[in-house]
């Protein structure tokens, strides 16, 4: 409890902690035991006699989904982290904190499960889109303006995950072996940045191990570092079935295992307790924790919650808009391709263009009421007249749930074939865990589950149908059963990764466009089967007609010689670039290169969008006239787009990451050898590793650098000065129009030293400025940007001396600099 008695303690949290202890000496062993096992898939017990409701999570982080898998009750989806980063501003952060805020009270969850604050350590990692940079300096300013909005909306957050969860191959179990010094400087260091400054109320701890010891029973981590250094005071909860011991997970500091109702905790608990395996004060100490988080969120009756004022109702479209625009990253803009003139007539090309993919997959899914494609964005502000559009290359030949031109829902009977109850359908992937089912259905009751409804195709031809998920199915389409059979359980390590599946492909149909046609999948349940969580997960798949790649790029060339510009937008996909698997390479998938090569030559003005949440190669950058990333940017991504390449808007986004060719990108391995993946690097990840790299031995540059992006106006950065350890920087805008600058100051030793970053990230701020008008920024630069971890005295070390400090656009394009000895 070290944080809330430390100074700045209010009369408020004095009452908060006295409420809770007050309801604390009230609970019997097995109440305090079973609080801190879940109730269910995402909430926790109520404790109705002190007046303690059950405390609901939900994630996070681009949304709040809520506790159904479903588009009954959808959610604002503002853009992935990875662009939230990219907009270098803590104050947008904080403004999409307080929506989530918004949408979390409106949807009665307390918690939510974010934000995501590991490192881009290697460009293969899957969650990529969903952490916010490879700098700790700057994930841990934008999570502390996120925490803070949250927060202020009286929602409690879990910042995750605890601690180098940076890949996904082998989350369970993978062992990081990291230096003491790596994991200060790098992957603790937005954690500590994030508890310092914006004091969560929660903290979620990793799946995998450090070290040697699984997170969730992390003693030295959690309650010698997060605690006792940093004096984290809020609750500590586990990432989804990642505990798994229960003596170790309580001694090593964990709060809340989740979710319920299997768990390590409840009864497993209470038993331990009285066997003298587990000290009572510990259960206590966790229990305080929990109470002290329901206190803060207004869940424990007699506690005033921290927020009783809520700010002003935020419009979340309106938000998600601008943070998509400000997020966009112009890396290349060649004799003023961007802005499109007004006038133009575009070939708008591309899957994604037209089915954009908006959010990236796994825990972080949302269902938004609706969603703007770059068609419909682009058509919106040019005319439907300005506009053709063309497929161009499909990036993916998979099946995928059933969605566009489908209209289903699911009905659910029991084993004697009565209907029990019938749900809505997002799409055709079925995912009802714990008591999110149907009303009127439950687990027990429930036989058999029937995904109906119409299917109304967009183009004629042979249109694929299938299956992803374990058990017993039967297919029909247009009135024919075109598949009954069963797909078996098979064993991989990852339990999440058997129960989703792969898609299946079981029959093809030829159908005509527009023409409706009745389709249907039942599946009946193996009661044999115990999955790795109470539910039920299938999907009915479909893939539309499968054209002959060479034409489809024919047809794309043809329509981009016949218009004024060329926009292409290229894409990963859901099976590339997603939670529970890591990336192989960083190539675009299906024949998108061609596609672009292609274009380009029909057209000098192409512009190429780039729709993924991490970086992808790019291998025909220097052909095309612009390139513009757009990250997953959320549902208003398609109206951002236009705004900015019409230029009503100018794209505001600076990269959080380095770009470049997987050959030369500096970390690759994320695959662990004999379950131990050693961070042998050290602290050279992202640019701290292409910095030494290229002073070393001249070694390649990077696509695109750290900090690069372009508006549509000019800087010059006109003087630097340094006073103390306070920068000033005047900067003027030179060009013609308005526009927002990110000024960014890197800190670099004036001695070589091998051991050390040839520089860092210290500072930044954005700053507007008319056409013509010059401004002053100043930055700070924090203590800790000249210290190192010191191994051998296991502490911060000061290091003296002469430093660089340097301004300017990126961490490749320094404009000013200026020697300081400190
Ligand atoms: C993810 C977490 C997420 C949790 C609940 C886990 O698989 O790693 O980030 O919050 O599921 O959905």
């Amino acid at each position: 409890m070290a944080g809330t008695r430390g100074p700045g303690v209010t009369r408020a949290d004095q009452a908060r902690e006295a409420a809770v202890e007050t309801a604390l000496g009230t609970l019997d062993l097995d109440a305090k035991a079973r609080l801190l096992g879940g109730r269910d898939m995402w909430s926790l017990h109520a404790l109705p006699e002190i007046g303690l409701k059950s405390l609901v999570m939900s994630d996070g982080p681009i949304g709040v989904r809520g506790t159904r898998w479903t588009a009954d009750d959808p959610s604002i989806a503002l853009p992935s982290p990875t662009a939230l980063a990219a907009t270098w501003d803590p104050e947008l952060a904080r403004g999409a904190g307080a929506l989530l805020a918004q949408e979390a009270r409106r949807k009665g969850v307390h918690v939510l499960l974010a934000p995501t604050v590991n490192l881009h350590r290697s460009p293969l990692g899957g969650r990529h889109f969903e952490a916010y940079s490879e700098d700790p300096y700057l994930t841990g300013v934008i999570g502390t303006g996120y925490v803070q909005g949250v927060q202020s909306g009286g929602v409690g957050t879990t910042v995750k995950h605890f601690v180098a969860n940076d890949a996904e191959t082998d989350r369970f179990t993978v062992d990081n072996l990291i230096s003491r010094r790596a994991l200060r400087e790098l992957y603790l260091a937005p954690f500590e940045a994030i508890v310092t400054n914006a004091h969560p109320w929660g903290i979620m701890t990793a799946y995998n191990q450090v070290n040697g010891s699984t997170m969730t029973e992390h003693r030295y981590l959690v309650n010698e570092v997060l605690r006792g250094e940093w004096g984290f005071d809020g609750c500590n909860v586990s990432d989804w079935m990642a505990a798994r011991s229960t003596t170790g997970a309580i001694d090593g500091g964990l709060d809340v295992a989740m979710p319920g109702p299997r768990t390590v905790y409840g009864d497993a608990l209470a038993e331990a307790v009285r066997a003298g395996r587990v000290k009572e004060s510990t259960v206590d100490d966790a229990v305080r924790n929990v109470l002290l988080l329901a206190a803060r969120v207004g869940a424990l009756e007699g506690a005033e919650p921290v927020v009783t004022d809520l700010p002003a109702e935020i419009d979340g479209e309106a938000l998600a808009r601008e943070i998509a625009r400000r997020a966009f990253v112009l890396v290349r803009n060649e004799n003023g391709a961007l802005p499109l003139a007004r006038t133009a007539s575009v070939a708008l090309i591309g899957a994604a263009a037209r089915d954009a993919r908006v959010l990236g997959g796994g825990s972080a899914t949302v269902f938004p009421a609706r969603v703007v494609s770059p068609l419909d964005g682009l058509t919106a502000a040019l005319g439907s007249d300005a506009v053709t559009y063309a497929v161009g290359a499909d990036p993916s030949d998979e099946l995928a749930p059933a969605d566009k031109g489908f209209e289903l829902h699911a009905i659910c009977r029991d084993a004697d074939g009565n209907v029990l109850g019938e749900g809505s359908l997002p799409t055709g992937q079925v995912q009802w865990i714990g008591d999110d089912l149907p009303d009127g259905v439950t687990h027990e009751t429930m036989a058999s589950i029937e995904v109906v409804g119409t299917f109304t195709p967009r183009e004629s031809g042979e249109h694929s149908f299938g299956t992803r998920g374990l058990g017993a199915f039967k297919l029909s389409v247009a009135g024919e059963v075109v598949f009954d059979g069963a797909q078996l359980t098979d064993s991989e390590t990852d339990p999440f990764e058997a129960f989703f599946g792969s898609p299946v492909e079981r029959a093809k149909v030829n159908l005509s466009a527009g023409e409706t046609v009745e389709v249907s999948l039942h599946h009946h349940l193996d009661k044999g089967y115990a999955p790795p969580l109470p539910g039920v997960v299938f999907s009915f798949v479909h893939l539309g007609p499968r054209r002959d790649p060479d034409e489809l790029i024919a047809e794309a060339a043809e329509a981009a010689r016949g218009a004024d510009a060329a926009v292409v937008v290229v894409a990963t996909t859901e099976r590339v670039e997603s939670e529970g698997f890591d990336r192989q390479d960083l190539r675009l998938p299906g024949r998108q290169d061609d596609l672009v090569r292609a274009v380009a030559a029909a057209n000098p003005r192409t512009v190429v969008v780039v729709n993924s949440g991490s970086p992808v190669e790019l291998l025909w950058r220097d052909e095309v006239a612009a390139v513009l990333l757009g990250w997953f940017p959320g549902q208003e991504g398609g109206a951002a787009l236009a705004d900015v390449l019409t230029g009503a808007q100018e794209p505001g986004g600076r990269l959080p990451t380095t770009w470049g060719t997987y050959a030369d990108a500096p970390v690759t391995r994320v695959t662990p050898i004999d379950g131990e993946l050693p961070y042998s690097e050290g602290v050279f990840i992202g640019y701290r590793a292409w910095d030494r790299d290229l002073e070393e031995h001249a070694a390649a540059t990077p696509s695109y650098a750290f900090g690069h992006g372009l508006g549509y106006t000019d800087w010059t950065y006109e003087s630097l000065t340094v006073e103390g350890t306070t920068a000033t920087v005047r900067v003027r805008n030179s060009g013609r129009r308005a526009g927002r600058e990110v000024v960014q100051v890197y800190l670099a030793p004036a001695a070589h030293d091998s051991d050390r970053p040839v520089r860092r990230l210290a500072g930044f701020a954005g700053v507007e400025a008319a056409p013509g008008e010059s401004v002053e920024v100043r930055v700070d630069i924090p203590r800790r940007a000249f210290e190192i971890w010191d191994e051998a005295a296991d502490s911060w070390a000061y290091q003296g001396g002469s430093y660089e400090v340097q301004a300017g656009r990126s961490i490749a394009d320094r404009r000013l600099s200026e020697l300081i000895v400190v």
